[in-house]
């Protein structure tokens, strides 16, 4: 273990290693949607959605351009733990880069992906990094609905 991997121990002693990627996407995170300013955001799409195994909830906001169908910007807030923070932070960074994903191209987005960017999650927090991925689906599905294409809409 390197000097900055920040060591955390569950209940049956097995260690939590946090990578520095986690820890900079949950000191700093990327696209957060400070309490309050939800009032006056205008999004073309919302999703939400809270998680079975830990009872936390998800918002998500998009701006899509219609024309193109890119994903302009990507907004998040969280009840969630830090590894969700960290997830969400991060998906919404792979979501608005080069410009912006497509529709298309997000809804590929796996939270394997997002694992991969973080460099892990210990094994009893991936459910964490599921849930920005199903808000963002929640998300773009509303967006289906709000611009008449209910068949387009996918499973969160
Ligand atoms: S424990 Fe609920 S989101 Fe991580």
């Amino acid at each position: 273990m390197s000097n900055n991997e920040a060591k955390i121990r569950d209940r049956e002693g097995k260690a939590w290693l946090y990578t520095d990627v986690v820890k900079e996407h949950f000191f700093n995170p990327k696209n957060l949607l400070k309490h309050g300013e939800e009032k006056d955001y205008k999004a073309d799409a919302l999703g939400r959605v809270g998680s079975p195994a830990c009872g936390d909830e998800m918002v998500l906001w998009l701006k899509i351009d219609k024309k193109s169908e890119r994903i302009t910007e990507c907004k998040w807030q969280t009840f969630g733990c830090a590894s969700a923070i960290a997830s969400t932070s991060m998906l919404s960074v792979m979501v608005l880069e080069n410009g912006g994903m497509t529709i298309e191209e997000a809804l590929k987005i796996r939270p394997q992906d997002i694992l991969a960017r973080l460099g892990g999650l210990p094994a009893r927090k991936i459910h964490c990094s599921v849930l920005g991925d199903q808000a963002l689906r929640s998300a773009i599905n509303d967006w289906f609905q709000k611009t008449g294409q209910p068949k387009r809409t996918v499973t969160v």
